[in-house]
């Protein structure tokens, strides 16, 4: 029989029979999160490959060890840097927290995204989990906003170069560009009130708002049933999920763990506004929209194709007219839908890898194997079509892109309303834009195919 103390805690005593494990998972707050049974299928781990619980798991970490950060963390310009150092010097454990923070961080990157791609594979965004996977693309930009402002933090050269290079973007937008570097830095520059707000995004907003979205999305997961569902007797979750869980989480701390101790977060020179690096890089999440500045305006590379993005992914759910293909890995059913989406992941992959291996000072392109000491000729002359050439060009092929799929298959786009059929192919036509202009400038150095003096593209 269950003493006092564990009756008034945990209500039932467990003695492992079928029903207690029900009562049990009903009366526990953080296990009534999970329904009491489900189908064999969604436990298994080459299913989910246990990547939405990985996400929470980092996020839970992220915010332990930023609470003791923020012990010694005071978000002063004149003493941040030093702070930082101190942790590495003064604090006992402070290099171990600082590390173990700033790889979590990394890694939930890659969880969400990685969690997005596999939600994706097995259909697991379609009805009546449309409005989950919206949800999910929210807490997508949360989860790199979080990152992003955390990156200003040690205000060293790194960190200073970064932000500029990330919010110039933002800031050059036509009209509004103005109020959004006041918005942002709290000034015309990165410096004392930005890091403020950058500090306060990060210790405060961002992490409530993320909050508040997964704890919203977990009840959806819960409400709208779990995708992966199967023949044969459903299992109880506690223990056959929530063991798999706790796996999956210690797993997860060890790696980081190790990974910690032998792997130091690089802390550069102190930030100074007057010594520009070449090149000076975003983070590495956001390289992909900085190597857009080579083909697009940066307010088109960092403002405008940035929310067609994130608002074309939560569009995906309700463009998708297919039914076919919930709870399983399947190419033959979706086949128009899973190259679409491989092919726009894949890019935005490639973006990166370029940003990241293959530019060097004045962001020209350099072979992974070839000195960034050897400075080359900033990247030979590039021209732009005559203007009215330019316009016919992408005129024709959004025409033609819209006109001829209808007309080459009717078979397939028949039960597509007209509304619909467009949003799909302008998305499309624009993510395939996208490498067309890289290939135009990269073996013709067409710098810009319409150049008008208010847009280029
Ligand atoms: C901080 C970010 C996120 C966290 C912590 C999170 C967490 C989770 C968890 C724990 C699950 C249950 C199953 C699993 O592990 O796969 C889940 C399911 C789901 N997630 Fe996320 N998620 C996040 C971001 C996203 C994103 C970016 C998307 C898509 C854009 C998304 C869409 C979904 C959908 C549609 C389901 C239901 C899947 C199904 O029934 O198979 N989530 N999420």
């Amino acid at each position: 029989m269950a003493s006092h103390l564990w009756q008034s805690i945990f209500r039932h005593p467990y003695d492992g029979s079928k029903r207690t494990r029900y009562l049990q998972t009903a009366a526990n707050v953080f296990l009534h999160l999970h329904p009491v049974r489900i189908s064999p299928a969604a436990v298994r781990f080459t299913y989910t490959w246990g990547l939405g619980g990985l996400s929470f798991f980092l996020f839970i970490l992220l915010t332990i060890s930023g609470a003791f950060l923020m012990f010694y963390y005071v978000p002063d310009s004149r003493r941040a840097y030093d702070d930082i150092k101190d942790l590495g010097f003064v604090v006992p454990f402070g290099q171990f927290l600082r590390n173990l923070h700033r790889w979590a961080g990394h890694a939930m990157v890659i969880t969400v995204w990685l969690h997005m791609l596999r939600v994706f594979l097995t259909g697991a965004y379609k009805r009546p989990r449309e409005f989950n996977w919206v949800l999910g693309v929210v807490s997508l930009v949360a989860t790199l906003l979080l990152s992003f402002s955390g990156y200003l933090l040690p205000w060293d050269q790194i960190a200073f170069w970064a932000i500029t290079v990330g919010t110039n973007m933002a800031t050059s937008t036509p009209g509004v560009g103005n109020l959004l570097q006041v918005l942002i830095l709290g000034g015309s520059r990165v410096g004392q009130n930005a890091l403020l707000r950058f500090y306060v995004l990060h210790c405060l907003v961002l992490p409530l708002i993320l909050a508040v979205v997964v704890g919203v999305h977990f009840w959806r997961v819960r409400k709208d049933a779990f995708s992966a569902s199967g023949a044969g007797e459903k299992i109880d979750v506690w223990p056959h999920l929530a063991s798999r869980e706790f796996l999956a989480a210690v797993s997860a701390l060890l790696v980081l763990v190790v990974w910690s101790l032998v792997v130091n977060a690089p802390l550069e020179q102190l930030a100074d506004p007057h010594a520009t690096p070449s090149p000076a890089k975003a983070p590495w999440y956001f390289l992909g929209l900085q190597e857009m500045l080579v083909y697009f305006d940066p307010w088109i590379a960092g403002v405008l194709l940035p929310l067609v993005i994130i608002f074309g992914l939560m569009a995906i759910p309700y463009l998708d007219p297919n039914p076919h293909g919930i709870g399983v890995y399947t190419f033959a059913t979706r086949r128009w839908a899973v190259t679409a989406f491989l092919f726009g992941f894949g890019l935005w992959v490639l973006l990166i890898v370029i940003g990241q291996f293959f530019r060097g000072p004045g962001w020209t392109w350099y072979w992974p194997w070839e000195s960034r000491a050897v400075a080359k000729a900033i990247s030979g002359k590039t021209w732009n079509f005559p203007l009215p050439v330019g316009i016919a060009l992408v005129g024709l092929y959004y025409t033609l892109g819209l006109y001829l799929p209808r007309r080459l298959r009717p078979d397939v786009f028949a039960s597509l309303t007209r509304g619909r059929y467009c949003a799909i192919w302008m998305l499309a036509l624009t993510m395939v834009a996208l490498p067309i202009k890289m290939l135009l400038r990269l073996l013709f150095r067409v710098h810009y195919v319409v150049a008008t003096p208010w847009f280029r593209v």
